[in-house]
């Protein structure tokens, strides 16, 4: 699995530390930045990581800020992503399982490396369950239809 995988200044060092986590996964890693503490701005990341999903070039996304709150809302504005901002594995379990969620949002202020660890691994080995579920995910994508 490719996975791309981008951060905003507020949160370099979880990404550096999610990617210790991911490389434990046969994944191909992608890291579109951004590297150092210079200020930047989220919604330029997540259009980074976000068009690699939407292409196909990656199959997953990961986005990480501050609190996590404004590169997940960024993500969801483009069509085809499922971003779920998550601070504990529960969520990280249902997002894929029941939204089958392409992008994982996390915040690098919010929580540790641990936590964020565990969430990344439930994230990455849940699949999603289907059914009607999936009724519902036509629905989120037909609302997408509807509103460009
Ligand atoms: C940057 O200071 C901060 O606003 C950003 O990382 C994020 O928390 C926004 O939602």
């Amino acid at each position: 699995m490719k996975i791309t995988i981008g951060s905003d200044h507020a949160a370099t060092a979880l990404k550096d530390e999610v990617k210790k986590v991911l490389a434990e996964f046969d994944a191909e890693i992608k890291d579109v930045g951004t590297f150092g503490t210079e200020s930047v701005d989220y919604p330029d990341i997540a259009e980074k990581v976000c068009a690699d999903v939407v292409s196909g070039e990656s199959e997953r996304g990961i986005v990480i800020c501050g609190t996590g709150i404004g590169i997940s809302i960024a993500a969801n504005k483009i069509n085809g992503i499922r971003c779920a901002l998550c601070g504990d594995v529960y969520s990280a379990k249902m997002c894929r399982a029941h939204n089958n969620a392409n992008v994982l949002a996390m915040g690098g202020r919010v929580i540790g490396s641990g936590l964020a660890g565990e969430i990344v691994r439930a994230w990455l080995t849940t699949e999603f369950a289907g059914e009607r579920h999936e009724r519902r995910i036509n629905k989120i994508t037909a609302l997408e239809q509807k509103n460009s």
